[in-house]
């Protein structure tokens, strides 16, 4: 298996909301390596939180990427405004998009790296034609919708044959996609879901729960990168 570098992006969805430009600005200094934009629309998901307009707030706060993942039904009207909003990344859910082929390449053409979101019951058969076309896989390893659940074990078998897929099709191109996992992961689970082959791993509750919340986030980014390297 190849060895990718290792990103972790705690997710703002467990942050405090009345101080969210201290809490992106703490998180980037204990070393995030991007900041996960969590978009639910009360429709696609039964939860409703910020837009773009939170986006272009926090922007000139951090220098990382902004990773949006929009839990949104429909997508493509989203995408201009965050691209604007100074998103880098924007993933979405296959499920909640009918013209998955078009969204992607919508995304690139606004200047973002686009992603694509598969919930825990969705078969990887259905990137088998967009490879070419994303820059970043999202296995859901919760259903999405809430912070602070728990991590569903049948994930890790997934992550695996998802890497070896991805391993095939970048030996083919040299194009290198990100495997990311997203939801419970905490400084408990991230070594075997790194050994599975994830190389991108959003935390929420992990990094804004951690008991060293009130002195910057640290300690538990520190650990986190540690326990996932550690393997
Ligand atoms: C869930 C969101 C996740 C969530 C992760 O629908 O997509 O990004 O914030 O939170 P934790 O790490 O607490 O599971
Ligand atoms: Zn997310």
């Amino acid at each position: 298996m190849k060895a990718p570098d290792i990103r972790i992006a705690p997710s703002l969805l467990s942050a405090d909301f009345a101080r969210l430009g201290e809490e992106v600005r703490a998180i980037e200094a204990a070393g995030a390596d991007m900041v996960h934009f969590d978009v639910m629309d009360n429709h696609y998901v039964p939860n409703l939180t910020i837009g773009p307009l939170v986006c272009e707030a926090i922007r000139p706060h951090v220098t990382v990427p902004i990773d949006v993942h929009l839990m949104v039904e429909p997508v493509d009207a989203l995408i201009p405004l965050f691209a604007r909003a100074g998103a880098e990344f924007i993933t979405f859910h296959q499920e909640a998009n009918r013209h998955v082929d078009r969204t992607l390449s919508l995304i690139r053409e606004h200047g973002c790296k686009p992603g694509l979101a598969l919930n825990p019951a969705t078969p990887l058969s259905v990137l088998e034609h967009v490879l070419d076309k994303v820059d970043m896989v999202l296995l859901m390893s919760v259903n999405p919708g809430f912070g602070g659940q728990k991590f569903i074990p049948a994930t890790l078998a997934k992550i695996e044959a998802l890497r070896a897929r991805l391993d095939a099709h970048q030996n083919d191109d040299g194009h290198a996609i990100w495997l990311q996992i997203d939801g419970g992961v905490n400084a408990d689970n991230i070594g075997a879901i790194r050994r599975a082959g994830a190389d991108t791993f959003v935390a929420g509750s992990a990094v804004f729960g951690a008991p060293d919340a009130d002195r910057g986030y640290r300690t538990i980014m520190r650990r986190l990168r540690e326990h996932a390297q550690n393997r």
